[in-house]
Formats: structure tokens, C-alpha cells, sequence
């Protein structure tokens, strides 16, 4: 590729002194970061401040004003974290812009205004995938990345193809298996795992490939999908970019998406006034209202998934990597230092939040603010924040809406569930069974 020769090697050695633990992470405190990330990093912040070294060409933000700074300079000063299978490399500023086209050929679909119309057709999925799993016991976290992608393709295609979405699943563990491999693998090494990532993407792209050859289907008569979108487009739209949004944007969902539909069953499951509050309100609610604009009908329902998000938000450690040398606070870091922060942390500070260990979807519904300014980043924020906050937010809505009106949720002992703080934050050895209530209606 042109730009290809411009990429810069990811990592230079950091010349500045910042606070951190003595030797980096890997000299003495592997043991006790692995034993709870969170919490060893936590102290870290206690014991250094607000910008620490986690490791050599490593530091962690944990101030929000800081981060935001960082976020709303992304794709200028700095880039999401290079993909540890692209050889540790920074993208080249022709990939920057094809992915941010590719962000804007999505955006029509994925916008707020857009999901009214193709909302009823995500919650029928979600109504019968949760059908689906009635009567049997199940791990929500063995669960929840092919209902999340079956919730999401509707908006992408008017008939999705089976086929498509075990490619996507294959695609997301193989990644997932890489990114706890955790190992930055050089371009030229001939290397078994991207080979298995490379061709599990080949086998998305061998799946879209078809379908953008077709004339547009409109067979549904409603406002487009996404491959109606760039199909009925006045200017064709570059393949590349079609099947990267058409693909990688559902991939970049799964793992995010997947991890908050296990900590809304957890807490559904946990909060048992919640859920059947939940319940009632969607009992109250209008039918039509509930279908296309669930975030109107369903105000407590809304508060109780963004408290489900703050307390166990899935992107729980995030990261830029600098490309020019930045300013993080007072202390000046070089281009190519990663720098990290973790909504995790940021939500469970009480510097920003009133009670923070406290679940309590009450204060999303409190006048005022309900935190310090840009302490809740679920999906991030700036350039490349999340594409799907809106879609994102309405497949918890109906989620619980069916979940509630429609099953009985029993867990196991909750007391034994803990969070697994890997690539995403998941709950670990939980298991659910939901049963059916008796003479429920289907929902629209
Ligand atoms: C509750 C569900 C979701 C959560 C918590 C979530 C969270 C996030 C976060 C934190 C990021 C930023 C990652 C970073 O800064 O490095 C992100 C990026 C992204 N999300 Fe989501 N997400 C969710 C649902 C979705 C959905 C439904 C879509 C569907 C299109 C989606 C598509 C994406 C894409 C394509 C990116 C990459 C953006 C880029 O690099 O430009 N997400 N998400």
C-alpha cells in the first residue's frame, strides 16, 4: 500500500521519568496485577497520582479531564491501539481516513433517527433469541456474542445470511484468543494465530462479497439496511470500505456489546425490585413507543442499564497510542508511549461520583449532574468513540423489556460470580435460567 513505507515503528523508549512502579509491571508485580487488574491499579493511582508508568513506553490517565483531552485528540496526536497482529505498527494516515470513511458510510444507518424504523425487527430478534434459551440452564458469557450479533444484523442486512454471522463468531474468538495471547507479533513472522485471524476475516469478506454485486433488495418496503444503503448510494462505494462496514463494524461490536448483555442479566438477576419495576414500566408503556423509541418509553429501564454500564462497563481498559509527543497533565510524554485509562476506574472513583460502590440507578434519574464532567465513558468518546452507543443502548432496552415481561429469571449463587478483567470485563461462572410466565404476549 502507498502510505505503507510513512508507518512509524509503535515503540520508541520513553525518556521522561513519570511515577510508577519500580522495573514496570513486569519486574515484581505481574503477579498481583493478574490477581485484579483493577484493583492493582488503583493503587498505582493512590500511590503515584493521576498519570503513572505502568511499564516501559506505558502510562495510565485516570483523571478525566486528561482523558478526554487524549480522546478528542485521537486520529491527530494519537491512535487506538494498534492491533497487535498488524506487527505493532501505527495505521498509516490512508488507513486513518479509509476507516473514518468507512465510519461515515455506516453512520446513516446506526444514527438515532435512523433506528426507529428497523428497532421493531431488532427486538422481534432479541424476543425470539431470548425465546431461544427458555428452559435450560446457560453462561450468559457463552451466550451472549451470537445473540448480539443476531440482534445487530437486522440494521445491517434485510435477509441476514447464517453463514455470515459463524463467520463473524469465528472471527471475534480468534481475535479474542489474540488479544489474551497479548503478544505483538512482527509483520515478517510467520505466525499460526494471525494466519487463523487472516483467514476467518477472508471468510466475512468471502460472505459479503455476493451480496454487493446484487441490485439493492428493498424487499421489506422500510427505510434501508446498511447493504441497502450503500447499494442504492449515487456514488458507488469503494469495496474495501463497504466490507469493512458491513463486516469489521458488527466485529468491533461483539466483545463490548456481548459483555453488557451478561452484566444486565447479572444485575437483572441481582436487583429483583429492579427488575420488577422494569417490568411494570414496561406493562405501562405504548405498544408503538416501546417498539421504536424504547429510550423514551422506558426512562427507569434507561437509567438501570446506564447503572449496569457504569458499575461493569465491558471496555473496561482502553488505549491510545501517541504518535506525536503529548501533554497528559503536567508531564510531557513522547510520541509513542501508550497511554492507557480505564472507564472502570473512572466510575468507581469518588472523586467523581457520589457512592460509587453503590448500584443505584436512582441517580441517573436525580435533576443535576450526576457525576464530574466526562468521568463515564461506556463508549468511549471523540473520533473514534463508539459508532453504536444509540443501537447499543436500545438492544439492553428491549432486552430487558422481553427479559422482564416475558421470563422469570433464576441465577445461580451470585455470590460466586466474579469479573473476569480480560480484552472485555465478563462475569465468570454464572449461570441462568429464565422460564417462561405464564400467558405472555409477544411484544412488537
Ligand atoms: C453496550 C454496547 C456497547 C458498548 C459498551 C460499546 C463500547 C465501545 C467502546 C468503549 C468503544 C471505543 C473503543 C476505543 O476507544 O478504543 C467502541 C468502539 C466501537 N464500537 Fe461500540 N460498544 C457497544 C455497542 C456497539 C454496537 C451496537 C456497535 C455497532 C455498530 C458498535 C460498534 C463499534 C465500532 C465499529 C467501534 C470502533 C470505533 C472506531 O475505532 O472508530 N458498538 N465501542
Amino acid at each position: 500500500m502507498a502510505g505503507e513505507e510513512a508507518a512509524v515503528p509503535m515503540f520508541k523508549r520513553s525518556a521522561v521519568q513519570i511515577p510508577g512502579p519500580r522495573g514496570g509491571i513486569f519486574a515484581d508485580h505481574l503477579e498481583a496485577y493478574e490477581a485484579n487488574p483493577a484493583t492493582f491499579l488503583e493503587e498505582c493511582r493512590q500511590r503515584y497520582g493521576d498519570v503513572f508508568r505502568f511499564d516501559t513506553d506505558v502510562v495510565v490517565v485516570t483523571e478525566p479531564a486528561v482523558i478526554n483531552t487524549v480522546l478528542v485528540h485521537t486520529n491527530r496526536d494519537n491512535v487506538p491501539n494498534a492491533n497487535p497482529l498488524h506487527g505493532g505498527r501505527f495505521p498509516t494516515p490512508e488507513q486513518t481516513r479509509q476507516w473514518m470513511r468507512t465510519r461515515q458510510v455506516a453512520l446513516p444507518v446506526l444514527k438515532p433517527a435512523s433506528l426507529p424504523s428497523r428497532l421493531p425487527s431488532v427486538s422481534r430478534t432479541v424476543a425470539a433469541d431470548l425465546r431461544a434459551l427458555e428452559g435450560a440452564w446457560f453462561d450468559p458469557a457463552e451466550r451472549a456474542w451470537r445473540i448480539c450479533v443476531s440482534a445487530l444484523l437486522p440494521l445491517y442486512f434485510p435477509e441476514p445470511p447464517p453463514e455470515l454471522t459463524d463467520a463473524l463468531l469465528t472471527a471475534f474468538v480468534e481475535g479474542r484468543r489474540a488479544g489474551q495471547a497479548g503478544i505483538r507479533i512482527p509483520s515478517w513472522w510467520p505466525s499460526r494465530l494471525r494466519r487463523r485471524v487472516q483467514a476467518a476475516d477472508q471468510r466475512i469478506r468471502d460472505q459479503i462479497a455476493p451480496l454487493l454485486t446484487r441490485d439493492p433488495p428493498g424487499a421489506d418496503g422500510l427505510p434501508g439496511t446498511l447493504l441497502e444503503h450503500i447499494l442504492d448510494r449515487p456514488e458507488p462505494v469503494p469495496a474495501d470500505v463497504a466490507q469493512a462496514a458491513l463486516g469489521i463494524t458488527v466485529l468491533g461490536a461483539i466483545g463490548t456489546m456481548g459483555g453488557a448483555w451478561c452484566w444486565l442479566l447479572y444485575h437483572l438477576a441481582a436487583h429483583p425490585e429492579a427488575f420488577e419495576r422494569i417490568r411494570a414500566e414496561v406493562a405501562a408503556a405504548a405498544p408503538h413507543e416501546l417498539g421504536a423509541h424504547p429510550e423514551r418509553a422506558l426512562p427507569y429501564t434507561q437509567a438501570f442499564v446506564h447503572e449496569v454500564l457504569r458499575v461493569h462497563p465491558p471496555a473496561w481498559l482502553l488505549g491510545r497510542d501517541a504518535i506525536t509527543s503529548v501533554t497528559l497533565g503536567d508531564l510531557e510524554v513522547p510520541a509513542g508511549t501508550a497511554i492507557m485509562f480505564s472507564p472502570y476506574l473512572l466510575h468507581h472513583d469518588a472523586r467523581w461520583w457520589d457512592e460509587p460502590e453503590r448500584f443505584d440507578p436512582g441517580r441517573w434519574l436525580r435533576a443535576g449532574p450526576q457525576h464530574a464532567p466526562g468521568a463515564y465513558l461506556p463508549f468511549a468518546a471523540g473520533p473514534r468513540g463508539c459508532l453504536g452507543t444509540h443501537l447499543g443502548m436500545a438492544i439492553l432496552l428491549l432486552t430487558a423489556a422481553h427479559l422482564t415481561t416475558d421470563f422469570h429469571l433464576e441465577t445461580s449463587d451470585l455470590d460466586q460470580v466474579s469479573a473476569d478483567f480480560g480484552p472485555t470485563l465478563i462475569p465468570t461462572a454464572m449461570s441462568c435460567r429464565l422460564t417462561a410466565r405464564s400467558g405472555t404476549a409477544e411484544r412488537p
